[in-house]
């Protein structure tokens, strides 16, 4: 090797800790997740928002908190609270911080679901260096790839999504039929807002936020990480109009009450009404509440985290990249199947 390589290798070994990390690592989880609490502050004692939460926009970066009524926090405080991304076991060090600032208050049956910006973060998965060098590496990337994504997300809006997804986050499907149009389609923009809430956001300008729209209820099933490419490939659905429902590459079943189509292989399907439909930025923010939970048995279903958690994963457990890569692919690679618009 020459000594230019191995200068290259030394600085890219110092800089990245070895091999850079992806954005975006899928693998496989028990649901509700039990490796980060996600911690409110800046109301009295801590308040454990781990399954209280819902990532509701990407650009501008906003996520959702639910309060009873007048149980929420007044104009300045709400301005001063922030979440803490923890280990849950082990010494329960904070990874990630997100200091959070008031956007919007949306009022729903005597519930306040209030909206939150970021005003800062901070994400100690990594050394700050670490951290800097992949940014840029990202940024490189990215300009190299000559795409032009149709959304752009701010430095500090990229950061804070980068902390919300040191917490793992499921991909479910969701089924929605109005009487001449259906689809299903992944999603993992969302959460459980607790009291049988649930929130989940679809880009504005696509087809499948106007299709929920008009129908005003949906099913959402959880995926089985054996069963994850395929929620992968229908990816591709959120630009269709409509879905045929005989050529989905696995089978379906009508849900509970709605009847609508749902993969026989879900643990679990919850149908749901939409009760709010909120516009928020890049995306329309749906709060929804669930009339039915079937859950039907349990496994490892398809998570994703960011490649920072990811490997501050790997250095706790003594995992291999290797492994952990290897089963990302198997999400990844599967592209086989392609459903045509209707
Ligand atoms: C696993 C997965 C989860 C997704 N979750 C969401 C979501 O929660 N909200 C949303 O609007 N789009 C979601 N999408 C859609 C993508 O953002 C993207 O629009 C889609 O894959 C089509 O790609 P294209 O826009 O590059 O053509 C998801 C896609 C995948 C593959």
């Amino acid at each position: 090797m020459s000594i230019i390589r191995r200068v290259r290798k030394a600085i890219k070994s110092f800089a990245f800790g070895g091999t850079p990390v992806p954005q975006r690592v899928f693998l496989g989880q028990r649901s509700p997740q039990t490796e980060i609490t996600v911690w409110l502050h800046g109301m009295g004692s801590p308040i454990d928002v781990t399954n209280r939460h819902a990532m509701a926009c990407a650009v501008p970066f906003i996520l959702c908190l639910p309060f009873d009524a007048n149980e929420g926090p007044g104009e300045k405080e709400a301005n001063h609270l922030s979440l803490k991304f923890c280990e849950q076991d082990g010494q329960r060090r904070v990874l990630g911080e997100i200091g959070l600032k008031l956007v919007q208050r949306v009022m729903l049956d005597g519930k306040e679901f209030i909206l939150f910006g970021a005003r800062g973060t901070a994400n100690y998965c990594m050394s700050r260096l670490r951290l800097w060098a992949h940014y840029l590496l990202y940024e490189r990337a990215e300009r190299q790839a000559h795409n032009t994504p149709d959304i752009t997300l701010t430095f500090r809006g990229r950061r804070a999504m980068e902390v919300m997804f040191i917490c793992p986050r499921p991909i479910s499907l969701v089924s929605v039929i109005t009487d001449i149009k259906g689809n299903m389609f992944p999603v993992n923009v969302m959460g459980d807002l607790g009291d049988g809430y649930f929130a989940f956001s679809l880009r504005s300008p696509k087809i499948p936020a106007h299709l929920v729209a008009d129908a005003g209820r949906l099913a959402l099933s959880s995926v089985p990480f054996e069963q994850g490419a395929f929620a992968y490939q229908m990816g591709i659905n959120h630009n269709k109009q409509s879905i045929n429902w005989y050529e989905l590459p696995f089978e379906t079943k009508a849900s509970s009450s709605f009847q609508i189509p749902v993969p026989v292989f879900a643990y679990r399907v919850r149908e749901m009404e939409v009760e709010k439909i909120q516009p928020i930025g890049s995306h329309t923010m749906f709060i929804a509440r669930v009339i039915s939970d079937e859950c039907y048995s349990a496994g490892q279903e398809l998570f994703v985290v960011h490649g920072f958690y990811e490997a501050w994963r790997l250095k706790k457990n003594n995992g291999e990249w290797s492994a952990a890569l290897k089963e990302d692919a198997t999400i990844k690679a599967a592209a086989r199947y392609k459903s045509s618009p209707v």
